[in-house]
């Protein structure tokens, strides 16, 4: 198969490699000259593990190819994937799908014989059948079948999830494409990874109730775990009591401090929109987004009574910027509200992150940024745990109090076992811990 990917960020930079890694022929395409001149010398736009690696072995072996021009791209494709953005558009939280337009316009104008369009970026229900009419209106000739094709890959651990997915949801309405993505995705479905064929619009809801879904998920433990700390009870033992329940599941009840990244703040507003749009609103949703964004800023004042209601003059360690490990993703992660809340109250911040530092700086202000974790806990008077990067599951902790003006340690992730860090002299705060 000849495939082209228009957009080579996350999504599209992921599954375009992963595609030519099965033995297709992709372009992944760009319209930032400086991001594809950087891939074609190996360099990687965003940190994921093993990414690198693999671009490498597929553009050696001549399959992967990068390029900035949309046109002859599209021309000899026999599968158009288009994997632009789709942010919040400002004011009114719907997906802005500017790009994902102009993409399936181009490609209209372009394209030779019939021609897969697949929309992989994260879409509204309906945007399928406009796509179909751009499409139509820029070139009435063009033989194109638009086909709905989410992603559920979680950043970190893209490839892994690409390779080895629960399973692939396919929308169409119009048969002659079932074939050809069969073929797309043919090592998948020989390694027995269902191929989920509904009808368009169905999979374009699929994605948003996934994604809904598993934030309401987060959410409800987060809300057990708060409950917890008022009535004794350990949330971690509930997440393992509920999760044994196969109706439940175990994974996702890892209460925190909030979800973030660039999928779920994104996709639950959206649906949430869409479902006002259509006057079926969908008030579970509508709470999990205001009980998640309040969440954050009472992280940071879960510190503040940590160290006694007043951090005025204090130091505070935070260890992980990113809104998960491995990654280097800032999108709505929890470290900028909890910074927040703590500047605000007067405290100073010395923060440290293995890869999120070069984007946190972009967005936090008025922090000092440093080189390692104990070079963050110097004189602080609290180390705040936001991310659970492996490198902080196993501070020096006699080290680190030797170095603290108070050995106070908030974990909002539950990294360290509560009795542990108590031996070590520690005042320890963990989410839900009783
Ligand atoms: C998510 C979805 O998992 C993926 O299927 C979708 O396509 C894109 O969005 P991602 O945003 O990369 O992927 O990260 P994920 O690992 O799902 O975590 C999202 C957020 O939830 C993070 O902030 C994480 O810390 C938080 N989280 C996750 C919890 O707080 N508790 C959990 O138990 C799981």
């Amino acid at each position: 198969m000849r495939i082209t990917m228009i957009g080579s960020g996350y999504v599209g930079l992921v599954s375009g490699v992963c595609f030519a890694d099965f033995g297709h022929d992709v372009i992944c395409v760009d319209k930032d000259k400086s991001k594809i001149d950087a891939l074609e010398k190996g360099v990687m736009p965003i940190y994921e593990p093993g990414l690198d690696q693999i671009v490498a072995e597929n553009v050696k072996s001549g399959r992967l190819t990068f390029s900035t021009d949309v046109q002859n791209s599209v021309k000899d494709a026999d599968v158009v994937f288009i994997a632009v953005g789709t942010p919040s558009r400002r004011g009114d939280g719907h997906a802005d799908l500017s790009y994902v337009y102009a993409a399936a316009k181009e490609i209209a104008e372009h394209c030779t014989g019939f021609t897969v369009v697949v929309t992989k970026s994260t879409v509204p229900v309906g945007t399928g059948d406009e796509v179909e009419r751009i499409v139509k209106e820029a070139n009435p000739n063009a033989d194109i079948a638009v086909v709905s094709n989410p992603e559920f890959l979680r950043e970190g651990a893209a490839i892994e999830d690409f390779k080895r997915p629960d399973r692939i949801v396919i929308g169409l309405d119009d048969d002659r494409a079932r074939g050809v993505m069969t073929e797309v995705y043919r090592p998948l479905y020989l390694n027995q990874a269902p191929l989920l064929f509904t009808a368009r619009r169905t999979s374009e809801l699929i994605k948003y109730a996934a994604n809904g879904f598993l934030a309401m998920k987060i959410t409800f433990i987060n809300e057990i775990a708060d409950l917890c700390e008022k009535v004794g009870a350990n949330v971690q033992d509930v997440s393992r009591g509920i999760g044994l329940d196969g109706r439940i599941g175990a994974k996702f009840l890892h209460a925190g401090p909030g979800y973030g990244g660039s999928c779920f703040p994104k996709d639950t507003l959206a649906l949430a929109k869409t479902a006002q749009d259509h006057e079926s609103p969908m008030r579970l949703i509508e709470t999990t987004i205001s009980i998640n964004d309040n969440r954050k800023r009472a992280m940071g004042r879960k510190v503040i009574s940590a160290l006694e209601g007043d951090v005025r003059g204090k130091k505070i360690a935070v260890l992980g910027l990113t809104f998960k490990p491995n990654t280097d993703d800032m999108r709505d992660s929890p470290a900028i509200a909890v910074i927040q809340t703590l500047q605000d109250s007067g405290a100073t911040v010395a923060a440290y992150d293995p890869e999120g530092m070069e984007n946190a700086k972009k967005l936090i202000e008025g922090i000092e940024y440093v080189a390692g974790p104990y070079e963050a806990i110097a004189d602080a008077d609290a180390i705040v745990i936001v991310t659970e990067w492996n490198q902080f599951r196993a501070l020096d902790l006699p080290r680190a109090k030797g170095m603290m003006k108070s050995p106070v340690l908030v974990d909002l992730r539950n990294i360290y076992r509560p009795a542990e860090v108590a031996k070590h002299g520690f005042a320890y705060h963990g989410i839900g811990l009783n």
